[in-house]
């Protein structure tokens, strides 16, 4: 299929761009995003331990072109110099994540002040900036000494992993007032456990609701430990990947599979957040017992959080299949629509009409878009600028569609972008470039691209505290 380029004149002009900048607060999270496996590299340095994604990128066909995080964007040696460059951006709050294996090696037990004191010192530059850190404790580095305890099928690591929310609480909770649990469960359990695109690299759909029981239960004990020590401001959430799911006809075939569809992909998480139960059909619809629960697990996982983070990349359009009751099929591609280099459809109007639902469904305290952004083939000739207009109009327009939202009363809090580097693309390896900033990784070169040039400008012109 082709990938058809944007039309550049879909790109606002001042007047426009300001008047999108001032539906925003003053008080709205501008930020970026990024993860620690996917960037900061320094794999065996600190006493850091291997994490089960050091483990699945040696097994062939795991990884493309068998690439792994060893060196990634070499972060953990360039800090000092990302943080000016997010500085020179504008750039308000920075998302990171923690690497559990760098913090407790041994995945339970004695704290690597060596590797706590990375992120003590990431806090304390950030800060120098008047940039406000947001921390994920889980963005999928399990440490590999618990998968082999068994990894998130045993119930232990949820506490092991609530102990290790403790240390790094305790010991950044005075700087770091905004707090994600865990990233993006669905891919946690079900890419690494279910169908094994991810680390941990099995393939059991029972095991993959076993692991997402687990991590939920891990993010509800979580938030307990992190309101404890992070008191009396802080903010804690969750991050989710959800998808608008659209049906291509109106046939009940289609609404059915439509409804099945959502409850896979979003309820299955936001139900027991929400509301303490998992929705009744899911695991039948999957095919599998439901996990171990027991009792009081559902009002821990239910515990009220600060906000909800929402992942939001792309749609789903699919239509019921009429020869197979209960199954679907997906539209791809859908006619006159384009697609990032993840083959991933550009709907931005699906983020609105997501953002509406889950304030009417689930009403959270507020909703805070912790990823969005694109991948596309940027290329560098080792001089010139790096023209993205596809990923400026890509973040333009999802971010016009995020103000479409706050128009109607949605409490949306922030937007951070996906990805301030190039970086580690998971299964994907270094073959998607999602960030703002170019990486040359033979020389570690940052090279900002137009789209991050753009941000800039674009966050010059929303309100101020
Ligand atoms: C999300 C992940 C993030 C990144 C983006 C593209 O699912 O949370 O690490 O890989 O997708």
């Amino acid at each position: 299929m082709t990938v058809r380029t944007m039309p550049w004149s879909t790109q606002l002009a001042g007047a426009e761009s300001s008047a999108l900048a001032a539906i925003f607060p003053a008080d709205f999270q501008w930020g970026v995003s990024t993860s620690a496996y996917q960037i900061e590299g320094a794999a065996r340095e600190d006493g850091r331990s291997p994490s089960i994604w050091d483990v699945f990128a040696t097994v062939p066909g795991a990884v493309y072109r068998r690439q792994n995080g060893d060196v990634a964007a070499d972060h953990y040696h360039r800090m000092r110099e990302d943080v000016a460059l997010m500085a020179s951006l504008g750039i308000r709050s920075y998302r990171f994540s923690v690497a559990w294996p760098r913090v407790i090696p041994d995945g339970t037990g004695p704290t690597n002040q060596r590797g706590l004191s990375f992120y003590d010192r990431l806090v304390d530059e950030l800060l120098k900036y008047h940039i406000e850190p947001m921390l994920t404790l889980y963005h999928w580095d399990l440490p590999w000494v618990l998968h082999e305890r068994g990894g998130w099928l045993s119930r232990p690591t949820a506490q092991a992993f609530a102990d290790y929310a403790d240390v790094v609480s305790r010991r950044l909770g005075d700087r770091v007032k905004h707090w994600i649990t865990i990233n993006e469960p669905f891919c946690a359990s079900y890419l690494g456990y279910g169908v094994g695109l991810h680390a941990p690299g099995l393939r059991d759909p029972q095991a993959a609701v076993i692991a997402a029981h687990h991590l939920l239960l891990g993010h509800g004990m979580a938030v307990e430990r992190v309101r404890a020590n992070a008191a009396p401001a802080a903010q804690v959430g969750i991050s989710l990947d959800l998808a608008s799911i659209y049906g291509a006809d109106d046939r009940a075939e289609t609404r059915a599979a439509v409804e099945k569809q959502d409850r896979f992909k979003n309820r299955w998480f936001l139900d027991p957040i929400f509301r303490g139960a998992y929705p009744q059909s899911l695991f039948a619809e999957q095919g599998v017992a439901p996990p171990p629960i027991q009792a009081a697990d559902m009002e821990l996982i239910a515990s009220p959080t600060d906000f909800l983070g929402v992942n939001y990349y792309s749609r789903e359009l699919i239509s019921g299949d009429p020869d197979t009751p209960g199954s679907s099929r997906r539209v791809y591609p859908v006619p006159g629509s384009v697609y990032t280099a993840m083959n991933w459809e550009v709907y931005p109007q699906g983020l609105s009409d997501l953002l509406v639902r889950l304030q009417h469904d689930y009403a959270p305290a507020a909703i805070v878009i912790t990823e969005n952004g694109a991948a596309y083939e940027d290329e560098w000739s080792g001089k010139e600028q790096i023209s993205d207009h596809e990923r400026q109009q890509y973040l333009q327009s999802h971010i016009q569609a995020v103000g479409r939202a706050v128009e109607q009363g949605v409490p949306v809090r922030g937007y951070y972008s996906w990805s301030l580097l190039d970086n580690f693309e998971w299964a994907e390896g270094y073959s998607k470039r999602f960030g703002l900033i170019y990486v040359d990784y033979p020389t570690q070169q940052r090279i900002i691209k137009d789209s991050g040039y753009w941000y800039r400008d674009f966050l010059t012109q929303v309100p101020r505290p």
